[in-house]
């Protein structure tokens, strides 16, 4: 039986089933994105204290950036001969993670948790770029390039958690909540370092 999920047409070189296949890889980074810039402006809206403003505005730039990767996703998955689906209801439906899972906070909780956030996005991205590098250059090629910039933005965010002796706040946590946790503790244990310190003057 002919099977009904297949592209029509696809780009030229590929056949209807990698077309597919390829499209399927996509929708996944689509929605991974598009969660992505929705849980950026979540933060943006949602951090709080005395490093709020630092946070807020490095936010928008990376939401801005993540747009016009979603944008670039969505219109080379319409280019395979494939309809992207970018409602909220097919996101939800279709993703493998769970929400962000943090409201107000302060800046060092929200990018601890920021860190696990583009952990999880990063590493599937490459998964996704090797995988279509395989099939489809071009598309292996546009993964790649939204990789220049989203570990580009981790490092903004790790830079905060890093200590100078170059140690992560976040080290060993696979959670939002366990980093945003151990972020927290290891900004407060400094901070009352610094101040017993200068107490000694
Ligand atoms: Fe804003």
């Amino acid at each position: 039986m002919a099977r009904t999920d297949l592209p029509r047409f696809t780009v030229p070189s590929l056949t209807p089933e990698e077309g597919a296949r390829t499209a399927v890889i996509l929708q996944d980074r689509l929605n991974a994105l598009n969660d992505l810039a929705l849980t950026l402006k979540h933060i943006h809206w949602n951090v709080v204290g005395p490093h709020f403003i630092a946070v807020h505005e490095m936010l928008d730039p990376q939401v801005e950036a993540v747009r016009a990767m979603v944008d670039a996703v969505a219109e080379r998955i319409a280019t395979l001969g494939v309809p992207p689906r970018g409602t909220p209801g097919a996101l939800v439906a279709e993703r493998t993670w769970d929400d962000y899972s943090i409201g107000r906070a302060g800046a060092i909780e929200h990018l601890g948790a920021l860190d696990t956030v583009y952990q999880g996005v990063i590493s599937a991205h490459r998964a996704a770029a090797e995988e279509t590098e395989e099939i489809d250059t071009v598309t292996g090629d546009l993964l790649v390039g939204h990789l220049h910039e989203l570990e580009l933005f981790h490092w903004f965010v790790r830079a905060h958690l890093e200590s100078s002796g170059g140690a992560l706040s976040t080290e060993g946590s696979t959670t939002e909540k366990g980093s945003a946790a151990q972020a927290g503790a290891k900004a407060r244990s400094t901070g009352a370092k610094t101040k017993s310190a200068g107490g000694k003057k």
